[in-house]
């Protein structure tokens, strides 16, 4: 059985949120101390946050899983994610040149393999609904409205979202979406 939204409309809906929430920040918060004890050739340490993380992150998917923060018919969502990692190599790469202008060369090369790994991610995902689901490729008849901020596109009806409609990968509000010509 799915453990889809099961938390939903429940009283169990607002801590579930909080403990997804949690948990992600929890995620973000190992892998940076696994970086500073890298820095610090605490190699130990560092492989032991990353476990940690690794298990935060699956602690996280899980809440959000059970309070129906994404769709169960996922591949709609996975389609405008695809676009957003597309153009994530994009916005990383004019992202790591700011950086590299103020002289952060060092964090800009990384933030250039970061910019390359978005560019994969769209690649993998784009292969993989090819293979799975060619159908949900096709936008025939929708309009398409796409996140100014991170560029994910959002086909169908936007404006039968309800009020607290956020971009499911930055975050941002409805207003920032842009009808895409
Ligand atoms: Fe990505
Ligand atoms: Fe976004």
């Amino acid at each position: 059985m799915s453990l889809h939204g099961i938390t939903k409309g429940t009283k169990l809906e607002q801590m579930v949120q909080m403990m997804a929430q949690a948990e992600a920040n929890g995620t973000m918060m190992y892998y940076a101390l696994a970086r500073l004890a890298n820095e610090q050739g605490l190699t130990d340490a560092a492989k032991t946050f990353i476990e940690a993380a690794n298990q935060e992150a699956v602690h996280a998917g899980f809440y959000a899983v059970l309070n129906g923060k994404y769709p169960k018919d996922f591949w709609d969502l996975v389609r405008g994610l695809q676009k957003a990692e597309e153009a994530g190599e994009k916005s990383v790469r004019a992202f790591a040149d700011k950086v590299r202008a103020e002289g952060f060369a060092e964090a800009a090369d990384e933030m250039e393999i970061f910019a390359k790994q978005e560019g994969h991610h769209g690649v993998i995902l784009k292969e993989l609904m090819e293979k799975l689901k060619p159908e949900a490729l096709n936008v025939d008849g929708k309009q398409i409205y796409v996140c100014s901020c991170c560029g994910f596109e959002y086909a169908g009806d936007l404006d039968a979202e309800p009020d607290s409609f956020v971009c499911p990968v930055c975050g941002m509000p409805r207003n920032v979406f842009k009808l895409k010509q």
